[in-house]
Protein backbone atom coordinates (compact mmCIF):
# COMPACT_ATOMS: atom_id res chain seq x y z
CA UNK A 1 0.00 0.00 0.00
CA UNK A 2 1.10 3.66 -0.74
CA UNK A 3 1.66 5.67 2.49
CA UNK A 4 -0.88 8.28 2.67
CA UNK A 5 1.23 10.40 4.77
CA UNK A 6 5.20 11.39 3.91
CA UNK A 7 6.71 13.93 5.75
CA UNK A 8 10.39 15.90 4.45
CA UNK A 9 12.07 17.84 6.89
CA UNK A 10 14.65 20.69 5.82
CA UNK A 11 14.81 22.53 8.79
CA UNK A 12 16.81 21.10 11.88
CA UNK A 13 15.93 21.64 15.18
CA UNK A 14 19.53 22.88 16.02
CA UNK A 15 20.30 26.54 14.43
CA UNK A 16 22.46 26.85 10.81
CA UNK A 17 25.09 29.36 11.08
CA UNK A 18 22.70 31.99 8.12
CA UNK A 19 19.85 31.82 10.85
CA UNK A 20 22.44 32.98 13.87
CA UNK A 21 23.93 35.59 11.44
CA UNK A 22 20.32 36.66 10.67
CA UNK A 23 19.44 36.88 14.71
CA UNK A 24 22.68 38.77 15.22
CA UNK A 25 22.01 41.33 12.66
CA UNK A 26 18.05 41.93 13.77
CA UNK A 27 19.24 42.27 17.12
CA UNK A 28 22.39 44.54 16.89
CA UNK A 29 20.17 47.32 14.44
CA UNK A 30 18.64 50.09 15.67
CA UNK A 31 15.65 49.63 16.98
CA UNK A 32 16.78 46.28 18.08
CA UNK A 33 14.26 43.58 16.10
CA UNK A 34 13.47 39.69 16.46
CA UNK A 35 12.57 37.69 12.88
CA UNK A 36 9.06 36.64 13.27
CA UNK A 37 9.74 32.82 12.57
CA UNK A 38 10.79 32.69 16.27
CA UNK A 39 6.81 33.39 17.13
CA UNK A 40 6.69 29.84 15.87
CA UNK A 41 7.95 27.18 18.07
CA UNK A 42 4.99 23.98 19.57
CA UNK A 43 4.14 26.19 22.42
CA UNK A 44 3.47 29.41 20.17
CA UNK A 45 1.99 27.72 17.19
CA UNK A 46 -0.49 26.76 19.90
CA UNK A 47 -0.87 30.20 21.53
CA UNK A 48 -1.22 31.48 17.65
CA UNK A 49 -4.27 28.84 17.68
CA UNK A 50 -5.60 30.74 20.63
CA UNK A 51 -5.49 34.23 19.49
CA UNK A 52 -7.60 33.20 16.09
CA UNK A 53 -9.97 32.16 18.78
CA UNK A 54 -10.14 35.66 20.70
CA UNK A 55 -13.00 37.85 19.99
CA UNK A 56 -11.10 40.90 18.88
CA UNK A 57 -8.77 38.89 16.65
CA UNK A 58 -11.11 39.66 13.67
CA UNK A 59 -9.08 38.14 10.91
CA UNK A 60 -8.96 34.00 11.22
CA UNK A 61 -13.04 34.17 11.43
CA UNK A 62 -13.89 37.00 8.60
CA UNK A 63 -11.39 34.59 6.44
CA UNK A 64 -12.90 31.52 7.44
CA UNK A 65 -16.46 33.03 6.36
CA UNK A 66 -15.06 34.80 3.37
CA UNK A 67 -13.53 31.25 2.32
CA UNK A 68 -16.79 29.33 2.71
CA UNK A 69 -18.27 31.50 -0.32
CA UNK A 70 -15.31 31.70 -2.36
CA UNK A 71 -13.87 27.72 -2.12
CA UNK A 72 -16.60 26.11 -4.31
CA UNK A 73 -15.64 28.67 -7.12
CA UNK A 74 -11.81 27.16 -7.10
CA UNK A 75 -12.26 23.75 -7.95
CA UNK A 76 -14.57 25.11 -11.03
CA UNK A 77 -11.47 27.47 -11.92
CA UNK A 78 -8.34 24.80 -11.46
CA UNK A 79 -9.98 21.55 -12.01
CA UNK A 80 -7.78 18.73 -10.79
CA UNK A 81 -4.80 20.39 -8.98
CA UNK A 82 -2.68 19.98 -5.87
CA UNK A 83 -3.24 22.07 -2.14
CA UNK A 84 -0.15 23.71 -1.62
CA UNK A 85 -0.58 25.58 1.76
CA UNK A 86 2.30 27.48 2.84
CA UNK A 87 2.53 28.45 6.87
CA UNK A 88 -0.35 25.83 7.18
CA UNK A 89 -0.63 25.76 10.91
CA UNK A 90 -3.94 23.87 12.34
CA UNK A 91 -4.72 23.68 9.17
CA UNK A 92 -8.57 24.47 9.72
CA UNK A 93 -9.12 26.70 6.53
CA UNK A 94 -8.21 23.86 4.27
CA UNK A 95 -11.00 21.63 5.46
CA UNK A 96 -12.83 24.17 3.75
CA UNK A 97 -10.80 24.10 0.55
CA UNK A 98 -10.93 20.33 0.26
CA UNK A 99 -14.49 19.84 0.71
CA UNK A 100 -14.80 22.01 -2.38
CA UNK A 101 -12.58 19.91 -4.45
CA UNK A 102 -14.45 16.67 -2.68
CA UNK A 103 -17.80 17.70 -3.48
CA UNK A 104 -16.75 17.79 -7.24
CA UNK A 105 -15.12 14.40 -7.26
CA UNK A 106 -11.73 15.86 -8.00
CA UNK A 107 -8.49 13.81 -6.28
CA UNK A 108 -7.11 15.49 -2.94
CA UNK A 109 -3.72 15.69 -2.67
CA UNK A 110 -2.16 18.37 -0.08
CA UNK A 111 1.12 19.96 0.67
CA UNK A 112 1.39 21.93 4.19
CA UNK A 113 4.31 23.90 4.57
CA UNK A 114 5.33 24.59 8.06
CA UNK A 115 7.93 25.91 10.15
CA UNK A 116 6.54 23.79 13.54
CA UNK A 117 6.76 19.98 12.91
CA UNK A 118 4.55 18.65 15.45
CA UNK A 119 1.97 21.20 14.28
CA UNK A 120 2.15 19.76 10.74
CA UNK A 121 1.97 15.94 11.89
CA UNK A 122 -0.93 16.32 13.89
CA UNK A 123 -3.07 18.54 11.69
CA UNK A 124 -1.99 16.01 8.83
CA UNK A 125 -3.47 12.65 10.83
CA UNK A 126 -6.52 14.56 11.65
CA UNK A 127 -7.64 15.70 8.35
CA UNK A 128 -6.49 11.82 6.94
CA UNK A 129 -9.04 10.36 9.20
CA UNK A 130 -11.76 12.77 7.42
CA UNK A 131 -10.93 12.83 4.19
CA UNK A 132 -9.77 9.12 3.45
CA UNK A 133 -8.87 9.64 0.07
CA UNK A 134 -6.51 12.33 0.45
CA UNK A 135 -2.77 12.14 0.41
CA UNK A 136 -0.70 14.38 2.44
CA UNK A 137 2.93 15.13 1.37
CA UNK A 138 3.61 17.61 4.59
CA UNK A 139 7.06 19.75 4.58
CA UNK A 140 8.62 21.40 7.51
CA UNK A 141 10.60 24.00 6.12
CA UNK A 142 10.74 27.57 6.04
CA UNK A 143 9.12 29.02 3.02
CA UNK A 144 11.88 30.12 1.43
CA UNK A 145 13.31 26.52 1.88
CA UNK A 146 10.03 24.71 0.59
CA UNK A 147 9.23 27.38 -2.30
CA UNK A 148 12.68 26.30 -3.74
CA UNK A 149 12.23 22.88 -3.04
CA UNK A 150 8.33 21.92 -3.95
CA UNK A 151 8.41 18.13 -5.28
CA UNK A 152 7.45 17.53 -8.73
CA UNK A 153 3.12 17.67 -8.71
CA UNK A 154 1.29 14.81 -9.61
CA UNK A 155 -1.82 16.38 -10.10
CA UNK A 156 -1.78 18.82 -13.61
CA UNK A 157 -1.23 21.99 -11.68
CA UNK A 158 -0.86 23.58 -8.31
CA UNK A 159 -2.92 25.54 -6.05
CA UNK A 160 -0.47 27.45 -3.79
CA UNK A 161 -2.27 29.21 -1.03
CA UNK A 162 -0.77 31.60 1.93
CA UNK A 163 -3.66 32.84 4.05
CA UNK A 164 -4.38 34.69 7.45
CA UNK A 165 -3.04 37.82 6.04
CA UNK A 166 0.84 36.55 6.94
CA UNK A 167 2.25 38.56 3.91
CA UNK A 168 2.03 41.10 6.76
CA UNK A 169 5.16 40.27 8.59
CA UNK A 170 7.16 40.88 5.56
CA UNK A 171 8.04 44.60 4.97
CA UNK A 172 7.78 46.35 1.22
CA UNK A 173 11.07 44.57 0.13
CA UNK A 174 10.49 41.12 1.74
CA UNK A 175 7.46 41.01 0.33
CA UNK A 176 8.54 42.02 -2.90
CA UNK A 177 11.49 38.66 -2.26
CA UNK A 178 8.84 36.77 -1.38
CA UNK A 179 6.85 36.87 -4.63
CA UNK A 180 9.37 36.47 -6.58
CA UNK A 181 9.97 33.44 -4.94
CA UNK A 182 6.26 32.40 -4.95
CA UNK A 183 6.46 33.19 -9.22
CA UNK A 184 9.88 30.75 -9.17
CA UNK A 185 8.03 28.14 -7.31
CA UNK A 186 5.27 27.62 -9.42
CA UNK A 187 4.70 26.79 -13.51
CA UNK A 188 2.60 28.32 -16.18
CA UNK A 189 -0.67 27.74 -15.33
CA UNK A 190 -0.22 27.08 -11.26
CA UNK A 191 -2.54 29.36 -9.03
CA UNK A 192 -2.06 31.63 -6.09
CA UNK A 193 -4.41 32.51 -3.51
CA UNK A 194 -3.86 34.80 -0.76
CA UNK A 195 -5.49 36.06 1.82
CA UNK A 196 -5.19 39.60 3.44
CA UNK A 197 -6.22 41.87 6.05
CA UNK A 198 -7.09 45.40 4.50
CA UNK A 199 -7.29 48.78 5.93
CA UNK A 200 -9.36 49.38 8.50
CA UNK A 201 -10.45 51.93 11.34
CA UNK A 202 -7.10 52.28 13.83
CA UNK A 203 -9.58 51.29 16.93
CA UNK A 204 -10.30 48.09 15.58
CA UNK A 205 -6.92 46.86 14.50
CA UNK A 206 -5.37 47.92 18.10
CA UNK A 207 -8.34 46.07 19.93
CA UNK A 208 -7.14 42.52 17.75
CA UNK A 209 -3.14 43.13 18.91
CA UNK A 210 -4.48 43.53 22.90
CA UNK A 211 -6.93 41.08 23.53
CA UNK A 212 -8.34 41.37 26.39
CA UNK A 213 -7.23 37.90 27.72
CA UNK A 214 -3.76 38.84 27.26
CA UNK A 215 -3.17 35.81 25.03
CA UNK A 216 -1.14 37.93 22.23
CA UNK A 217 0.82 38.96 25.28
CA UNK A 218 1.57 35.54 26.06
CA UNK A 219 2.73 34.62 22.79
CA UNK A 220 4.51 37.97 21.78
CA UNK A 221 6.91 37.04 25.44
CA UNK A 222 6.84 33.62 24.50
CA UNK A 223 9.20 34.37 21.46
CA UNK A 224 11.93 35.09 24.58
CA UNK A 225 11.89 31.58 25.76
CA UNK A 226 12.07 30.29 22.34
CA UNK A 227 15.50 32.02 21.47
CA UNK A 228 16.64 30.98 25.08
CA UNK A 229 16.32 27.25 24.07
CA UNK A 230 17.19 27.50 21.01
CA UNK A 231 20.50 29.97 21.16
CA UNK A 232 20.90 29.44 25.19
CA UNK A 233 19.91 33.09 25.35
CA UNK A 234 19.27 34.59 29.01
CA UNK A 235 15.84 36.64 28.22
CA UNK A 236 13.63 36.70 31.55
CA UNK A 237 10.33 37.23 30.24
CA UNK A 238 9.00 38.80 33.15
CA UNK A 239 11.39 42.11 32.46
CA UNK A 240 9.54 42.98 29.45
CA UNK A 241 5.81 43.75 28.48
CA UNK A 242 3.62 42.95 25.42
CA UNK A 243 3.25 46.76 23.35
CA UNK A 244 0.86 46.63 19.67
CA UNK A 245 0.13 49.82 18.39
CA UNK A 246 -0.99 51.14 14.91
CA UNK A 247 1.27 53.23 13.13
CA UNK A 248 -0.70 55.26 10.55
CA UNK A 249 1.98 56.54 8.21
CA UNK A 250 3.33 52.39 7.23
CA UNK A 251 -0.19 51.42 7.78
CA UNK A 252 0.89 48.35 10.10
CA UNK A 253 0.64 47.00 13.65
CA UNK A 254 3.65 47.40 15.46
CA UNK A 255 4.71 44.53 18.15
CA UNK A 256 7.09 45.24 20.51
CA UNK A 257 8.58 43.52 23.88
CA UNK A 258 9.52 46.57 25.97
CA UNK A 259 12.21 46.20 28.49
CA UNK A 260 10.75 47.21 31.57
CA UNK A 261 13.75 47.53 33.63
CA UNK A 262 17.44 48.79 32.42
CA UNK A 263 19.10 45.21 31.64
CA UNK A 264 21.89 43.15 29.54
CA UNK A 265 21.28 39.69 28.25
CA UNK A 266 23.65 37.47 26.56
CA UNK A 267 22.81 34.75 23.77
CA UNK A 268 25.62 32.38 24.12
CA UNK A 269 24.59 30.71 20.57
CA UNK A 270 25.92 34.43 19.42
CA UNK A 271 28.37 34.93 21.61
CA UNK A 272 26.42 38.75 21.80
CA UNK A 273 25.40 40.39 24.71
CA UNK A 274 22.86 43.23 24.56
CA UNK A 275 21.84 46.13 26.72
CA UNK A 276 18.25 47.50 26.90
CA UNK A 277 17.29 50.63 28.53
CA UNK A 278 14.63 50.73 30.72
CA UNK A 279 11.61 51.53 28.03
CA UNK A 280 13.77 50.15 24.89
CA UNK A 281 11.78 48.42 22.60
CA UNK A 282 12.55 45.21 20.98
CA UNK A 283 10.30 45.54 17.19
CA UNK A 284 9.06 41.17 17.12
CA UNK A 285 6.30 41.94 14.66
CA UNK A 286 4.92 44.19 11.76
CA UNK A 287 1.57 42.98 10.80
CA UNK A 288 0.99 45.22 7.56
CA UNK A 289 -2.52 46.22 6.12
CA UNK A 290 -3.55 46.64 2.00
CA UNK A 291 -5.50 47.29 -0.30
CA UNK A 292 -6.59 44.60 -2.24
CA UNK A 293 -6.01 46.31 -6.01
CA UNK A 294 -2.45 47.35 -5.24
CA UNK A 295 -1.52 44.01 -4.22
CA UNK A 296 -3.40 42.03 -7.47
CA UNK A 297 -1.39 44.84 -9.42
CA UNK A 298 1.98 44.11 -7.50
CA UNK A 299 1.15 40.41 -8.75
CA UNK A 300 0.81 41.23 -11.83
CA UNK A 301 4.12 42.74 -12.65
CA UNK A 302 5.59 38.87 -11.05
CA UNK A 303 4.13 37.28 -14.31
CA UNK A 304 0.51 36.36 -12.69
CA UNK A 305 -2.41 36.89 -14.27
CA UNK A 306 -5.67 38.13 -11.94
CA UNK A 307 -8.78 35.92 -11.92
CA UNK A 308 -10.86 37.13 -9.03
CA UNK A 309 -10.42 39.21 -5.87
CA UNK A 310 -13.25 39.14 -3.34
CA UNK A 311 -14.04 40.36 -0.03
CA UNK A 312 -16.29 40.43 3.17
CA UNK A 313 -19.05 42.38 3.57
CA UNK A 314 -17.24 45.01 6.24
CA UNK A 315 -14.40 45.11 3.86
CA UNK A 316 -12.03 43.83 6.21
CA UNK A 317 -10.32 40.79 4.83
CA UNK A 318 -9.73 40.15 1.27
CA UNK A 319 -8.55 37.20 -0.83
CA UNK A 320 -7.60 37.67 -4.19
CA UNK A 321 -6.65 34.63 -7.04
CA UNK A 322 -4.26 34.92 -9.52
CA UNK A 323 -2.51 32.43 -12.49
CA UNK A 324 0.93 32.46 -13.16
CA UNK A 325 1.30 32.87 -16.85
C1 LIG B 1 -0.18 35.12 11.45
C2 LIG B 1 1.19 36.97 10.93
C3 LIG B 1 -1.09 36.93 10.25
O1 LIG B 1 0.00 39.42 12.02
O2 LIG B 1 -2.07 39.07 12.57
C4 LIG B 1 -1.46 37.61 15.59
C5 LIG B 1 0.27 36.98 13.77
N1 LIG B 1 0.50 38.42 15.79
N2 LIG B 1 -1.43 38.36 16.68
C6 LIG B 1 -0.91 38.68 12.40
C7 LIG B 1 -0.23 37.65 15.00
C8 LIG B 1 -0.24 38.85 16.81
C9 LIG B 1 -0.63 37.19 12.60
N3 LIG B 1 -0.16 36.56 11.33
Amino acid sequence: MIPRLTLQKLVSPSFSLSEAEQLRQALTQTPKTIPPQYFYDDRGSQLFEQICLQPEYYLTNTEMQLLETVAPLLPQQTRACELVELGSGSSRKTNIILDAYQREGLPLRYTPIDISSSILELSAKHLLQNYPNLEVHGIVATYEQALAHLPPATLPCRLLYFLGSSLGNFNRHQCDVFFTQVADGLQGGDYFLLGIDLHKDPRILEAAYNDAQGVTAQFNLNILTHLNRRFGANFVPDRFRHVALYNQIEWQIEMYLESTIPQDVYIQGLDLRLHLEAGERILSEISRKFNLDQISQELTTKGFKPIATWQDQRGWFGLTLVQKC
